[in-house]
């Protein structure tokens, strides 16, 4: 079983519907009269996404994007490529970037420097978790956690743990620490 692994959850599956609600009401009073297009960052966004796009009431349409950063360890190389481009075009789109989780803020400080040389209507960031003090800023953030590594709910040690229904805290000495 994967929950062997847990050392704590740190969020609930109701907790996290609770928030992305909370999020869901936000977008819908900021974008209201408008359609929204999600831009959901491959792997780790995919449950975040699926579950935020469905709780926004508004015309909406969505697209993917993957970045690599990470390789299949714990901490960032700094080297970001794109792995898999658009298939749409962003131009006088209403952009939400989805992220799980802005940890060096890496990932998005590239990214928002390419989606707005593509001249979207406008670009924000949503990630559902953050981190630490980075150099980018979101409009969207679900919830600050603590300096530990986390998986579930669409976040993964070497791409195991993303079918956790909650987000747990990974017992350090799964990756060796
Ligand atoms: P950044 O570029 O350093 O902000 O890295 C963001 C990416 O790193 C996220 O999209 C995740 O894929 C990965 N990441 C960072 N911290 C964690 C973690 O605690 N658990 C799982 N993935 C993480
Ligand atoms: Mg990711």
């Amino acid at each position: 079983m994967l929950e062997k692994d847990i050392q704590e959850i740190l969020f609930t599956e109701e907790q996290l519907k609770n928030r992305v609600g909370e999020i869901a009401r936000q977008i819908e009073s900021d974008y209201a009269g408008k359609e929204v297009m999600f831009i959901g960052i491959l792997r780790g966004s995919f449950v975040f996404m699926a579950d935020l796009c469905r709780a926004v009431e508004l015309p909406c349409t969505l697209d993917f994007m993957s970045v690599s950063s990470y390789g299949s360890g714990t901490t960032s190389s700094g080297q970001i490529q794109i792995i898999k481009d658009l298939s749409e075009d962003i131009t006088g789109r209403h952009v939400i970037v989805v992220e799980d989780i802005l940890d060096s803020g890496n990932t998005l400080h590239y990214l928002l420097n390419i989606l707005e040389h593509r001249h979207p209507a406008s670009v924000r960031l949503c990630a559902l978790l953050e981190r630490r003090v980075k150099p980018v800023e979101l409009h969207y953030s679900g919830f600050t956690i603590p300096d530990a590594f986390v998986v579930g709910y669409g976040l993964d040690y070497s791409e195991k743990y993303r079918n956790l229904p909650y987000i747990g805290i990974l017992k350090p000495q799964v990756y060796g620490a």
